[in-house]
């Protein structure tokens, strides 16, 4: 892993940005695997402004993002859907035909089906963001004694569901499954970039920096596996982790 410690989280997301842009001027007809949570919704105001300002196309990009809540209508604001049409998509010269997001409408089952057919059919991932969840989640893996390779539905834990409450008019509108990616679908893009931040991520990065375990029950974990993983976070968050270059 390459760990890159900044000043801020602005820097982190600014760094983030930075390595998907320079992928896309690379490989122009790059597939990148994308995020939602607050941390993604940091990094994408880079984009649309490098996209406005000329400094990157997306016009043949193609992306696939890492989840979506089960029973959520697309057009609802908090649908991951409407998130990534709200912070990139509507905002960036990309064709949405070539963003594929699960659908959190339907039988959950033929979902997961169409969506495990989407990631196939795109074919291999060259950069895949990450963020990761209280619990350690990446995607909505959620910590257990097993983890999935492909995409399936997940029970969210009560610790995603007490952290998404902010997203939602109150708790019980937070949807209690998701459907994801799987940890072999993460584990197979080209590169990763990780970026977190916050004080209430210290257990999760903790457990990623300062030591040498794949734990399921961190599945955040398993990124110290990958080849080309870059990790990003600010120097409070090191500080807490008691991580140092
Ligand atoms: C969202 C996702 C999640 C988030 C994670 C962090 O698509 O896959 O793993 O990255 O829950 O969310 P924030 O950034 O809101 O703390």
């Amino acid at each position: 892993m390459k760990i890159v410690i900044t000043t801020s989280f602005e820097e982190t997301c600014k760094k983030a940005a930075d390595i998907i842009i320079d992928q896309i001027n690379t490989k122009p007809d790059s597939r990148l695997g994308l995020a939602t949570g607050s941390t993604a919704a940091g990094i994408y105001p880079y984009l649309v402004k490098a996209n406005k300002d000329g400094k990157v196309d997306f016009s043949k990009v193609s992306t696939v993002n890492l989840d979506e809540y089960v029973g959520i209508d697309p057009k609802h604001p908090e649908s991951y859907r409407a998130c990534m049409d709200r912070w990139l998509f509507d905002h960036v010269n990309i064709d949405k035909k070539n963003t594929v997001v699960a659908s959190g409408l339907g039988d959950p089952d033929e979902s997961v089906k169409a969506f495990n057919k989407a990631i196939a059919d795109g074919g291999q991932i060259d950069l895949q963001l990450l963020g990761v969840g209280l619990d350690g989640h990446i995607g909505f893996n959620e910590p257990g004694k097993v983890l999935y390779s492909h995409a399936h539905r997940e029970k969210l834990t009560d610790s995603t569901i007490e952290a998404n409450a902010r997203f939602f008019d109150k708790i019980e509108d937070v949807p209690k499954e998701a459907i994801s990616m799987g940890m072999g679908d993460i584990m197979k893009a080209k590169s990763i970039v990780f970026a977190a931040n916050g004080e209430n991520k210290t257990e999760a990065i903790k457990n990623l920096l300062m030591n040498d375990a794949i734990d399921s029950q961190w599945p955040v974990t398993v990124i110290k596996m990958h080849p080309d993983a870059t990790v990003i976070i600010d120097e409070e968050l090191a500080k807490m982790v008691g991580y140092s270059c």
